[in-house]
C-alpha cells in the first residue's frame, strides 16, 4: 500500500510539473499560438462586403433592401420629422397634416402596436399588465400630458428603458400614433371651456 501511495504521489507531481511547464501558470503572458480545445467558433469562412458572391441572386454579396423597407439612420432636410429633435432640444408639434383620417390612422396603428401594453384609454394599463408587464406609462400623467412630441417620438422609434423600439412603424404612422394620444389625453383632462355647454353643467357646482 506504501509503496503505491508514493508511486502515485511521484506520478502526480511529476504530471503536474510537466502540465505547469507546458501551459505555463494561469495569466502568464507568450507569444505563443494559445492551445485550443475548442475552437468556439473564432475562425469560419465570411463574406467581405461589396465582394461578389455567385450563391446570392443579386451576384453580389450586399443584398437589395427588400420592397418597402423603412431607412433607420438617414440624413434628409427634415430632421425633426425623423428625430423628434430641433437642434438639440425636443421639438413639439406634428408635422404631418392633422385630420380625422390621420388621427383615425393613429388609432388604428395605436390599437395595433401599443394598447396591448398601455391600454385602450391609455391609462398604461393593457391585458399584458394582467400578465405580469407592470409599469408601461400612463399617458395621463402629467408628465407625458406636457412632454414634447419629439420626445414622444424618440420613444416610438427607440424604446424606453423596459419598453423595446417600434421603428418598423413607419414615420407618418409614429406621428399619427402621437396625434392621437394626444387625443386621448384631451379625453381624459378636457379643460371645461371645451367642454360642450350641456356636459360642463353636469358637473359645476349648484349656485
Ligand atoms: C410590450 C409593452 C409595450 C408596448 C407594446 C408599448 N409600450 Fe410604451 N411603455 C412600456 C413600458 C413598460 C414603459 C415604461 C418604460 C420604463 O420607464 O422603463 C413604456 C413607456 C412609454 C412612454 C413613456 C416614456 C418615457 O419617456 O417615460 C411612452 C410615451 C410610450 N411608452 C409610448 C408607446 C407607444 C406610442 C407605443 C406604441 C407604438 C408603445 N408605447 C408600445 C411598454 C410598452
Amino acid at each position: 500500500m506504501k509503496g503505491f501511495i508514493r508511486i502515485f504521489l511521484a506520478v502526480f507531481g511529476s504530471l503536474a510539473l510537466a502540465v505547469v511547464a507546458i501551459a505555463g501558470f494561469r495569466g502568464d503572458f507568450t507569444k505563443n499560438t494559445p492551445i485550443e480545445i475548442f475552437p468556439d467558433m473564432d475562425r469560419q469562412p465570411k463574406y467581405k462586403s461589396q465582394t461578389p458572391s455567385p450563391f446570392l441572386p443579386e451576384g453580389r454579396v450586399d443584398r437589395v433592401p427588400p420592397y418597402g423597407s423603412i431607412p433607420f439612420h438617414i440624413q434628409t432636410d427634415q430632421p425633426y420629422l425623423i428625430t423628434g429633435k430641433m437642434g438639440s432640444m425636443w421639438g413639439t408639434g406634428i408635422p404631418v397634416t392633422v385630420d380625422q383620417k390621420l388621427l383615425a390612422r393613429g388609432q388604428e396603428r395605436y390599437q395595433i402596436n401599443c394598447q396591448v401594453c398601455h391600454g385602450a384609454a391609455g391609462a398604461g394599463n393593457g391585458i399584458t399588465s394582467q400578465y405580469g408587464l407592470v409599469g408601461a406609462a400612463s399617458y395621463h400623467a402629467d408628465k407625458y400630458r406636457t412632454m414634447a412630441d419629439g420626445e414622444i417620438f424618440n420613444t416610438i422609434t427607440h424604446g424606453k428603458g423596459q419598453m423595446g423600439p417600434y421603428h418598423h412603424i413607419e414615420v407618418k404612422d409614429r406621428w399619427a400614433i402621437i396625434a392621437y394620444i394626444r387625443a386621448l389625453q384631451l379625453s381624459q383632462n378636457a379643460p371645461s371651456n371645451l367642454l360642450p355647454p350641456e356636459s360642463a353643467t353636469t358637473t359645476a357646482a349648484k349656485p
